[in-house]
């Protein structure tokens, strides 16, 4: 008789779309056996974190089973801490489901798994998102999910395939998991502080971190090590981090901006004079402050900061203003009073849970196309910043600046344009070496 594991493995060989739909049936997990094997896609910070917080997000049957990145350093340093902290129940990550390089991703993906995390650099996401849903893999991703207009088309595309195949995938973006966030946003849908009539929301931190070039490195290395500094990998920090509070106020609006207008720039990653300016290649070309406007169909207009300077005021927070009162939506407050009053579990966690719990029900959640819209918001926000020029949805969605470079390989070079100048209506010239 075929074991209900072996009948999942076989599937997988016979056809992604069959290893889903039984995956997911509902008689299958009603005695919650069935073992939900995870490949983790990006071994760094969060996809290290995130592999605990999935093996602490069910009681039972998970295991950590596959491991990619594109240096092997990290996928040694997290392997060891899993199977220590974990033991042989929960993680199991023998030599020949360790993936290192560009293609490691295929290589997770076509493992014997049925749920991915997703955590490299958010420039590859879109790719990565595509391959999962083509094998039929259930998905956690970290935000953003693209950081172009095309990366965008991208993850639509593969959140309708997602739906068709009855896949789960839940985002990154935490605040959705949180119980003091969701009774918070619940009852301004509710009607708490009546019509909301304009909203703000902040992220200004410090200067985030610099990894410099290690000797040997090619390009394409490097912009994978120190990503957060390079547009096509990173997007931005009004992308890759703001898009958090973004994201909190278009789940409070019900709604999607139409149009944003911004300004910012690189005051101190830069030098202010252009002659002692540091080569792009090697500082990389992000801002570090945009101040956007977004204005919502009905007119409501959203105020969104973000900043990374060390020195600065600090605030990472979303605020609304209705007919009937205020919300302090990240301190669980309407009209100044604490709303919230129960227990709070850790959202990294449950993000997991809910998954989890969503695809043994058989009603698995889908949050692809929020994050996808989330992320497009703070795209526009961005194009608008570096334009100088007001950007409408339409325009960002539809945008065919690619960022990703063509035909990528480990040991091509890469050109790396300096930071946009609003205004200017090109970028500048690449500094001479
Ligand atoms: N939800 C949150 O609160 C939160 C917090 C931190 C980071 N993040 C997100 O998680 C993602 C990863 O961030 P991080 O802080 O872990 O960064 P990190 O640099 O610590 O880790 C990224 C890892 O991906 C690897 N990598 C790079 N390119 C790769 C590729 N093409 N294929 C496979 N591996 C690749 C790197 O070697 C590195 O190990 C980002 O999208 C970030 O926005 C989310």
């Amino acid at each position: 008789m075929t074991t209900r594991r072996q009948f999942l493995r076989g599937s997988v060989a016979a056809g992604a779309a069959a290893v889903t739909s039984s995956f997911i049936s509902r008689s299958a997990y009603a005695a919650g056996r069935d073992e939900i094997r995870v490949g983790l896609i990006g071994c760094g910070g969060r996809g290290s974190d995130a592999a605990m917080n999935n093996v602490l997000a069910a009681a039972e049957n998970v295991k950590i089973v596959s491991l990619g990145d594109v240096f092997k350093e990290p996928i040694d340093r997290l392997r060891r801490s899993l199977t220590s902290k974990f033991g042989k129940d929960k993680v199991d990550i023998p030599d020949e489901r360790v993936h290192v390089g560009l293609d490691a991703y295929e290589k997770v993906i076509n493992d014997d798994v049925n749920y991915v995390i997703l955590a490299t650099p958010p420039g590859f996401r879109p790719l990565h998102l595509e391959a999962a849903v083509k094998a039929g893999r259930h998905i956690f991703t970290e935000k953003p999910v693209c950081v172009d207009g095309p990366g965008y088309r991208r993850c639509l595309k593969a959140y309708e395939e997602a739906k068709t195949k009855k896949l789960g995938i839940v985002a990154g973006t935490q605040r959705r998991h949180q119980a003091g966030y969701l009774d918070t946003i619940r009852r301004i849908h509710d009607g708490a502080i009546g019509e909301i009539v304009s909203a703000r929301c902040y992220w200004n931190g410090g200067d985030i971190w610099f990894k410099e070039r290690l000797p040997g490195m090619t390009d394409v290395a490097y912009h994978c090590y120190n990503w957060y500094h390079f547009l096509w990998t990173c997007g931005d920090h009004i992308v890759e981090q703001h898009i958090h509070n973004i994201d909190v106020i278009n789940w409070a609006m019900q709604a999607l901006p139409v149009r944003a207008t911004g300004m910012g720039g690189r005051s101190r990653r830069d030098p202010s004079d252009p002659r002692e300016r540091p080569d792009p290649r090697v500082a990389g070309q992000i801002f570090d402050h945009f101040a956007v406007e977004f204005t919502y169909p009905n007119g409501v207009v959203l105020n969104s900061y973000c900043r990374q300077i060390t020195g600065c005021d600090g605030n990472i927070s979303e605020a609304l203003v209705g007919t009937k009162g205020r919300a302090q939506v990240n301190e669980y407050q309407i009209n100044g009073k604490r709303v919230f009053q129960g227990r709070e579990q850790n959202p990294y966690i449950q993000e997991h849970t809910d998954l989890i719990e969503s695809i043994r029900r058989g009603e698995p959640l889908n949050e692809l196309k929020t994050v996808a819209d989330s992320s497009l918001t703070a795209i526009m926000g961005r194009m608008a910043t570096y334009t100088g020029r007001e950007v409408t949805w339409d325009e960002a969605a539809n945008s065919d600046v690619d960022t990703y470079p063509k035909n990528l390989t480990w040991d091509m070079s890469l050109e790396v344009a300096p930071a946009p100048i609003p205004g200017s209506g090109q970028r500048r010239r690449p500094r001479r070496s």
